[in-house]
């Protein structure tokens, strides 16, 4: 049986349940001050790129953060959301409702692999990649997600990747991490923040950035360029070669 202190302080957990998926919107601003400014680069670089109908896969779709982001200012544009938490899909479902966009959004319970596959215009993973955990078979989990994305998108295509990197226990990454903690600690006022903080630290599979973007590369993206860095977040867009 789970711990019923961990349960109160646990804010992220593997499961991305009801408990986690209800408190999701107000807690990632808490502990990622930049949320709302990486959401509105991801919309920026999508729409430089895009064309005025264009069909863009969510990998994580999450509460639906980015579809909404996304699908207000681009009428245009549609969307399929895949998320393995049936939790978090459905706050998506209801906030999708709110901002008018159920019709032009599909959202779909599972991994990438159960996406369709035809071939997106562009696609977005942001604040998923860096919980990809290897197969107990060693199987490498990050890669085939990679490889994944590109089967479904189109050459020329566009990706936006925002996620954690960093090489755990190197004195940069603890300094950064520290600075990350005092940060929280100081503005969120709020322990349960700062306890979130301490499980993301271990749920994420940690990669430096130069196995990230060689990951990225060898399943057929081309790195445009470093839209963000904020402490350990990373945000990248690619094209499809
Ligand atoms: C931190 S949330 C990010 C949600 C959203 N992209 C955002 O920017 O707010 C991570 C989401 O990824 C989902 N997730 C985790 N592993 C996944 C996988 N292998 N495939 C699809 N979704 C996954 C979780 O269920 C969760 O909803």
């Amino acid at each position: 049986m789970s711990n019923p202190a961990n349960r109160a302080t646990n804010l992220i957990d593997e499961n991305w349940d009801a408990r986690v998926a209800a408190k999701y919107d107000r807690r990632v601003m808490e502990l990622f001050k930049p949320y709302d400014a990486l959401h509105s680069l991801v919309k920026l670089a999508l729409s430089r790129t895009l064309p005025d109908r264009a069909k863009i896969l969510v990998v994580g779709a999450g509460t639906g953060r980015e579809i909404i982001h996304l699908g207000l200012d681009n009428p245009g544009w549609t969307f399929v959301g895949v998320d393995t938490s049936q939790d978090m899909l459905e706050i998506a479902k209801k906030n999708l409702a709110k901002a008018g966009l159920t019709s032009r959004a599909d959202l779909i319970h599972g991994t990438i692999e159960n996406a369709p596959n035809f071939q997106f215009d562009g696609a977005t993973s942001i604040l998923v990649f860096h919980f990809l955990k290897d197969g107990e078979d060693g199987s490498d989990s990050k890669s085939q997600f990679a490889f994944g994305l590109s089967k479904r998108v189109m050459p020329g295509g566009s990706l936006v990747v925002a996620d954690l990197v960093g090489n755990l226990g190197e004195s940069r990454f603890e300094s950064e991490f520290e600075l990350w903690e005092t940060g929280v600690l100081a503005e969120a006022h709020n322990p349960e923040s700062w306890a979130g903080l301490k499980s993301v630290r271990e749920m994420v599979q940690w990669v430096s950035p130069e196995r990230e973007v060689d990951i990225w590369h060898k399943a057929g993206f081309n790195m445009e360029g470093l839209l963000l860095k904020w402490l350990l977040l990373c945000c990248w867009n690619m094209t499809k070669i």
